[in-house]
């Protein structure tokens, strides 16, 4: 069996400044090091640079990634950031098709799928966020929900190109920010069926990909969550903004 290190990533959402963020390093940083994770921190990208070169400052193991990009290689787009530009100033990662990006900015399984291409064609790794609403949860949903939101994708960049250089979050949206997390069965029921339908495509790649799972994931849950077979590290919010906090995450996932 192919062994997945184990994945976890900050996602700041619109949160922080210049001393939060330098606070965040410093807290994180006066901690005994890890190994045997791979860390991922998102802040809003004004903030890429200087969190980034704070963290090299520190010695830390850590990249840092975007929270969304353009499906746009460049020209006329104005207020967007370009895959180019994220890997240019050293982005290594970039979180796409957020539930809150998909709710509240309108946008696709297409639109996602093509930003999720020109990321990987700029050199970055993404990491594309699915999930179903409480409202498709209660109807059933969720499987033909993630199915399409994973097919979408696949059809556009192939199942490999996904697994080497990405992956997948899932996050039911009914878990974001509420306090309310996905039981471990819950979430590995939809993480096994996730893989399973990569699998039909690309067995190689199936084994590879990694799929978090995000939505209200804490110090206190991680492990049951981190334990799963089909669970390969988290897409941590709140959590995520408390350096303490995230390291302790962290240490779950080394742990496991
Ligand atoms: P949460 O957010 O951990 O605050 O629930 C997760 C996310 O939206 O990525």
């Amino acid at each position: 069996m192919h062994v997945r290190t184990k994945l976890v990533v900050a996602n700041w959402k619109m949160n922080g400044s210049l001393a939060a963020n330098a606070a965040w390093v410093e807290q994180f940083a006066a901690k005994p090091r890890l190994s045997g994770v791979e860390l991922a921190v998102c802040p809003p990208s004004v903030y890429l640079p200087t969190v980034s070169a704070k963290i090299a400052e520190a010695g830390l193991n850590i990249a840092v990634g975007a929270q969304n990009c353009s499906a746009h290689k460049n020209g006329a787009y104005t207020g967007e950031i370009s895959p180019e530009m994220l890997s240019d100033i050293g982005c290594s990662w970039v979180i796409l098709g957020h539930s809150e990006r998909r709710q509240m900015f309108g946008e696709t399984n297409h639109g996602v799928a093509e930003k999720v291409y020109r990321a990987i064609q700029a050199g970055l790794r993404p990491i594309l966020c699915l999930g179903e609403t409480l409202e498709e949860l209660e109807a059933g949903r969720t499987f033909d929900i993630v199915g399409e939101q994973l097919d979408a994708v696949l059809d556009r960049v192939g199942a490999q190109a996904l697994a080497e250089v990405g992956a997948v979050a899932y996050e039911p949206v009914w878990a974001i920010g509420t306090g309310k997390t996905a039981t471990p069965q819950q979430a590995e029921l939809v993480h096994a069926t996730l893989r399973d339908r990569v699998e039909f495509r690309d067995p190689v790649a199936a084994e590879k990909l990694r799929i978090l799972y995000g939505g209200s994931v804490k110090p206190e849950n991680a492990a049951e969550l981190f334990a799963c077979n089909d669970i390969d590290g988290g897409l941590i919010g709140g959590a995520g903004l408390k350096a303490d906090d995230f390291y302790e995450i962290a240490r779950v996932a080394v742990s496991l």
